[in-house]
């Protein structure tokens, strides 16, 4: 499957040399960056300019979940082009109406609203302004395990490191310990034990802090980067409840676990809960065309029939991006993709993910569902001592680095994040590509175990 796309651009050869001059990168030191130029990506594989092929087992930035360069998604975006290109925010527009119509069709309860965003950090700004104008309250609580998004509340109400360098920031962004029973924050050792002692943190924290000053809980339905970490069973539904007594709005952060990564439309479903807002954008068109949005209760939404919305964007609702929500909810109803990434989660992905944790004595836990896995990697079995401090970098990063070389040279490229590899392919990746990924990190996986201690 690999092609070299160097006759078709022109600029490929100077990609490297042009990036290292002129590109500015997320997140990082500019001085120590080396990228692999991709040149070319087709299904559940990338490739470079050189000819080298990976399966991409992070599906970039865990939003590719229809895979690379899906013809018919590719050809709903260039029917669309050839259309109508853009158009502002306050015309209608056919598929703008019909991305919220089905978008409002898959979400639960009376979410049937939608504002489009450019992506997810926008997503969260809007959902918490609208929260909140509805609750006339400022206040916003979120878990320290989490992400979301890099601008100004959204980073705020990020708990993990990326929110370190833009402190100080708005007040009222209050944190709280959300469940993860391999590192219980209250010494739980049952998941019913961690669901009920988690949510009785959480009550405890929201009466010290003035439960009718708080107009929000934001939390990522299943939490991404920061773990993988899938909510005890009866954790969302406590949430929601004590939401509920309070009159506080329930936001679930599904930018990442939504749209089938969960083996769901929506990760909520799995535990038939309602949140008052959705937030969404990486799967909901695969990232083909950047976009995200707020998914909005009635009764939200009502608050503004008379009153004005404080917030727009003038890509909010772009042809080109709710062309290719369209197009990508239609195809993942015609191939069953939800399902597939369900399955693959039960049948294979997981199974497999056991059998390397059997073989290697580096892999402490491995946790996930549908096509969203966490291989959490340890120097220790016993205490638990990660393989890398929380927030490594430099050389008390070098086993996670060396790791993520053994993977890519066996062919497979994860996402990696503090003492974590994260296995997170396409959704329409298939049961034999998954087995190849994972027995190329089973095999990189001795690396690791190099660095076990006990
Ligand atoms: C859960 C979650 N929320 C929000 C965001 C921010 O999305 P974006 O990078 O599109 O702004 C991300 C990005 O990774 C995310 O994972």
């Amino acid at each position: 499957m690999t092609q070299l796309d160097t006759s078709i651009s022109p600029y490929l050869a100077s990609a490297f040399a042009n990036d290292r001059a002129h590109v500015f990168h997320s997140w990082s030191a500019q001085g120590a960056l080396n990228p692999a130029v991709i040149a070319g990506a087709r299904g559940s594989r990338i490739w470079d300019d050189q000819g080298t092929t990976w399966l991409d087992f992070s599906s970039q930035l865990v939003n590719v979940n229809i895979g690379h360069q899906h013809p018919k998604l590719v050809a709903a975006i260039q029917e669309q082009a050839g259309r109508l290109c853009t158009i502002a925010p306050f015309h209608a527009n056919d598929m703008r109406s019909e991305a919220a119509r089905l978008i409002t069709e898959l979400a639960p309860g009376d979410l049937d609203m939608v504002f489009f965003t450019n992506g997810g950090t926008e997503a969260i700004e809007n959902a918490v302004r609208l929260a909140r104008g509805h609750t006339g309250r400022y206040k916003v609580l979120s878990t320290y395990r989490s992400y979301h998004g890099a601008t100004g509340t959204s980073i705020q109400l990020t708990g993990d490191p990326r929110r370190w360098g833009n402190e100080p920031g708005m007040p009222g962004a209050v944190k709280f310990w959300g469940p993860y029973l391999y590192r219980s924050a209250f010494h739980a050792t049952t998941p019913a034990e961690e669901c009920e002692r988690a949510l009785e943190h959480l009550a405890n924290v929201l009466m010290v802090e003035g439960p009718r000053t708080i107009a929000a809980i934001t939390l990522e339905t299943v939490v991404g980067t920061n773990g993988i970490l899938v909510p005890p069973d009866g954790y969302l539904a406590g949430v929601r409840k004590l939401c509920d007594e309070h009159g506080i709005m329930m936001i679930c952060d599904e930018v990442m676990a939504g749209f089938g990564r969960c083996g769901e439309w929506f990760a909520v479903d799995r535990w038939k809960v309602t949140p008052d807002l959705i937030t969404f954008a990486k799967g909901s068109n695969s990232g083909y065309i950047p976009v995200g949005g707020v998914i909005i209760k009635r009764a939200i939404a009502d608050t503004y029939r008379d009153k004005v919305f404080p917030g727009g964007l003038t890509y909010s609702g772009h042809p080109l991006a709710c062309a290719s929500i369209v197009a990508s909810i239609g195809i993942f109803k015609e191939e069953k993709i939800v399902e597939n990434a369900r399955k693959l989660g039960a049948d294979v992905i997981g199974p497999e993910l056991e059998k390397i944790m059997a073989r290697h004595p580096s892999v402490g836990e491995v946790r996930g569902l549908g096509v969203f896995w966490a291989i959490e990697l340890v120097r220790d079995r016993k205490t638990r001592a990660p393989l890398v401090p929380f927030n490594a970098s430099g050389a008390d990063a070098k086993p996670m680095v060396e790791l993520m070389g053994a993977c890519k040279a066996n062919g497979v490229w994860p996402f990696a994040h503090f003492n974590r590899l994260q296995v997170t392919p396409p959704c329409t990746i298939t049961a034999d590509e998954a087995r190849e990924g994972l027995a190329g990190i089973d095999k990189a996986l001795e690396v690791a175990d190099r660095y076990v201690t006990d």
